[in-house]
């Protein structure tokens, strides 16, 4: 099942998600309908409290596709390992349209747990850390608009109101 995407503005983008305790054949099946979310709407990552489920969870796959072996699933994730330091332009599904450079580690490990329950690490960097950064922000209830200057996030912030307000957002 596609869900809808969350958009700036809603609550749920800005709460610390639930830690996950019981992985069941539910929570397998969330997951599969993440994947095909992010998909549909043409992401590379994406976060539970993104379609509006306030739980720790997580997909990435930075190759969209390409390769199957690329999918990654993060339960619960911690980063417990940054190093470097790169500057990309980085969008979000919950903010479509805008673009902004945001300052990130350049290589990350992160430790989670996978759809059985079983802790992992998964070191990446690149784009692949960016991701892992991003999304984890996501279940801490941070946005990419939360690490770029006050300035430009009002701006943002600003553009959506009007947005939203002519009904387009
Ligand atoms: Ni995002």
């Amino acid at each position: 099942m596609i869900y809808p995407i969350v958009k700036l503005g809603d609550p749920v983008l800005e709460k610390p998600a639930e830690t996950v305790t019981i992985f069941d054949d539910e929570l397998k099946q969330l997951i599969e309908d993440m994947f095909e979310s992010m998909y549909a709407a043409h992401g590379i990552g994406l976060a539970a409290p993104q379609i509006g489920i306030s739980r720790r969870i997580a997909v990435v796959d930075v190759t969209f596709k390409e390769d199957p072996n690329a999918k990654v699933v993060l339960i619960n994730p911690e980063i417990t390992h940054m190093e470097g330091r790169q500057s990309q332009s980085e969008g979000c599904l919950s903010i479509p349209d805008f673009r902004e450079n945001v300052a990130r580690a350049l290589r990350v490990t992160v430790r989670a747990q996978n759809v059985n329950g079983k802790w992992q690490e998964h070191t990446g960097e690149d784009l692949l850390a960016r991701a892992f950064q991003h999304e984890t922000d996501h279940l801490n209830g941070k946005l990419y608009i939360h690490r770029i200057s006050a300035l430009k996030r009002d701006l943002i912030k600003r553009k959506v109101r009007k947005l939203a307000k002519a009904g387009e957002w």
